[in-house]
This record gives C-alpha cells, structure tokens and sequence, in this order.
C-alpha cells in the first residue's frame, strides 16, 4: 500500500511517499481502506519538531475516514468508520484502528474526517464549560476547526460569542499583536487556543468568576497566566488536552459530533483536498494559513 512515512523533524521533505506492507490487525482492531485523511494543524507541528514527536520512521497522521474491511465483528465489514489514532498511522490506504467511530450515512468520508476530531473536541470543550443562555464568550481562532464548531455551539446555547481570526468576518484581527486590549470586558468564558505569555492580558477582560478553557497552542507557545490575577477575580483555569480530555471525553462525544453533523447543526467546513502523493503541499497549505476549513488527503 501506499503510505507516508516520517523520516526526522524539519519541513514537508521529511515526510516521504512510500510502499508500505498493510498492516497487521491486532486484538480488537478493525482494517480501514481509508477514502479521507485529515490534516490538522497540530500535525504539522509535530512534523516540525514544535511538539514532541514518537520515534521515526513511522507512517504519519491520526485522522482517516473509509470503509472497514476486516474486523472480529463481521456485521461491521463495507461499514464506513472514521478512525482517530494517538500514535501515527493515518496517512495510508490501510489503516488498523482500535478507536473508531460509525459514520452516519449522510456524511461524506471528507466531512467525517473534517467533522471527527474537531467538532467532538468543540463538543467536549463546550460540555466542560457549561455555557449558560446568558454568558458572554470568547473563541479565539474561529477560522479554525475546533473554533468554528465552538462559535457553532455557543450560538445553539444562546451566548454572545465574541471571535478573533487573522481573516474573515472575526469580530477581532489576532494577528494584530495587541488585539487582546480590543476584547471587550465581562467575558465568561474564554476558549483559549493561541497561548503566549500575552495571554495573561486576558484575565483583565474576563467578569469575575469567568473560567478560561485553555486547549491549545496555536502560536507555538503555552499561555501563561499569574496565579495572583487568577485569586484576584476568582477565575478558574481549566486545562484540556491528554489522554482523559483528548482520549476519553473527546472519544465519548464523537459519534454525538458526527450525528450534529447528520442533522446540520454542525456544517464541516473544508479547505482543499490533496491526493496523498501530495502531502507536501497539503502540509504547506496548513502552515500558510491561507484557508479557512479542512485540509483533507485523498489516498
Ligand atoms: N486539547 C485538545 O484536546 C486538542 C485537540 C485537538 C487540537 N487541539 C489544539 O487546538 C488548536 C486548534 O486546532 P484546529 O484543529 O482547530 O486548528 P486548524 O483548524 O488547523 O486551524 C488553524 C487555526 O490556527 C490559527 N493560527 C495558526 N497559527 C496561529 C498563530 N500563530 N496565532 C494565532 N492563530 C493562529 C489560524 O487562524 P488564522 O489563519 O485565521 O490566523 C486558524 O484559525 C491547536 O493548537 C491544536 O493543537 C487541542
């Protein structure tokens, strides 16, 4: 099969086009003929060296959607899944996967894989929050994925939602280096996704008792918050992300995401689509930060 492997840190070039023998089904794993791969964001930080990676060579990527065709429970073989794996393995005609999630008929393999991560992460980060009818929130980065569902969701919940983008119709340009003093004061929430030191300004904009959902690093860089800001308006911190937040709670919501999906509550939305021989490209497409949506391979 063909496949891409991960040769070291660096650029696109370190990710090779190869073939590959399919892989073995292990205990309780279903075989995947895969028809969509994401790319999120996050890969290509990993790919870079900016998040630690596992050990290389390895087949890359965590995100496919396709057609089971082998697995212990014969009821499931032609059924279309969506797959999401910690450890590598996505970018390839066949993938085996342990954590899959049924894809309802209405959904498009690309609008699975544009849907599965993200919008079960929005799901689990609104969840977490519990955002009231009444709050104010802030989603930071809504021309992104999990932004998007996120701005989605609060709007179903009946929040205000105050958003940022480096493009289109966001409330505030974050590519301006001060766009936090233009967040407007009395927020609840904040959804927080770009990190940095400057992050901290936020806590100024927040009502008292507001909590921040910090999810993400978007910049590069954690977000720093003073301990003594935090005691001061009595905001409560909240950290998303590892194994419970990203592998169980996420994991729970995800067929909930896909069905929101189903109904159109939740409209993917996608960038442009790369064959896999491609990945190259479809990686400096992700880093140009061009697009708004997915970026999805086509194996
Ligand atoms: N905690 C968890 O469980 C979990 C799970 C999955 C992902 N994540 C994290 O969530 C974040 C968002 O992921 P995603 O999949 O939604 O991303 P995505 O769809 O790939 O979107 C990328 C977004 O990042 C923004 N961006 C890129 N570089 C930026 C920078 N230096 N400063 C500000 N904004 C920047 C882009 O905004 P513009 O181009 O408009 O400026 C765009 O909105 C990532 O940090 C990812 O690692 C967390």
């Amino acid at each position: 099969m063909r496949a891409v492997v991960q040769y070291g840190t660096g650029g696109p070039e370190v990710l090779k086009v190869e073939e590959r023998p399919v892989p073995a089904r292990g205990n309780g794993e279903v075989l995947i003929r895969t028809e969509a791969i994401g790319v999120p964001f996050y890969e290509t930080q990993l790919r870079s060296g900016l998040m630690p990676a596992g050990p290389v060579p390895a087949i890359f990527g965590h995100e496919a959607a396709g057609i089971v065709v082998e697995a212990d429970d014969p009821s499931l073989h032609g059924k279309r899944v969506v797959s999401v794996s910690f450890t590598g393995g996505a970018y390839a005609e066949v993938v085996a996967a342990s954590q899959y999630t049924l894809v309802p008929d209405n959904i498009t393999p690309t609008q699975a894989v544009a849907a599965a991560v993200p919008a079960s992460v929005a799901l689990a980060l609104m969840n977490t929050a519990d955002v009231k009818a009444s709050e104010t929130v802030l989603v930071e980065a809504v021309s992104g994925a999990i932004g998007g569902y996120l701005a989605r969701l609060a709007e179903n919940r009946g929040a205000r939602v105050v958003t940022t983008a480096g493009k289109g119709t966001a409330d505030i340009d974050h590519n301006d280096p001060d766009w936090r003093q233009k967040v407007p004061e009395g927020i609840d929430v904040v959804f927080e996704s770009i990190g940095g030191p400057r992050a901290a300004e936020l806590l100024a904009k927040l009502a008292p008792h507001g909590r921040i959902l910090a999810y993400g690093l978007l910049s590069g860089e954690f977000p720093t918050f003073p301990v003594a800001g935090l005691i001061a308006r009595g905001i409560t911190l909240i950290g998303f992300g590892g194994p419970d937040a990203y592998g169980k709670r996420v994991a729970a919501v995800r067929a909930e995401a896909l069905d929101l999906v189903a109904d159109g509550t939740l409209v993917p939305v996608l960038d442009r689509t790369y064959p896999l021989d491609d990945v190259a490209a479809a990686h400096a497409r992700v880093e140009s930060r061009e697009g708004v949506g997915k970026v999805v391979l086509i194996p």
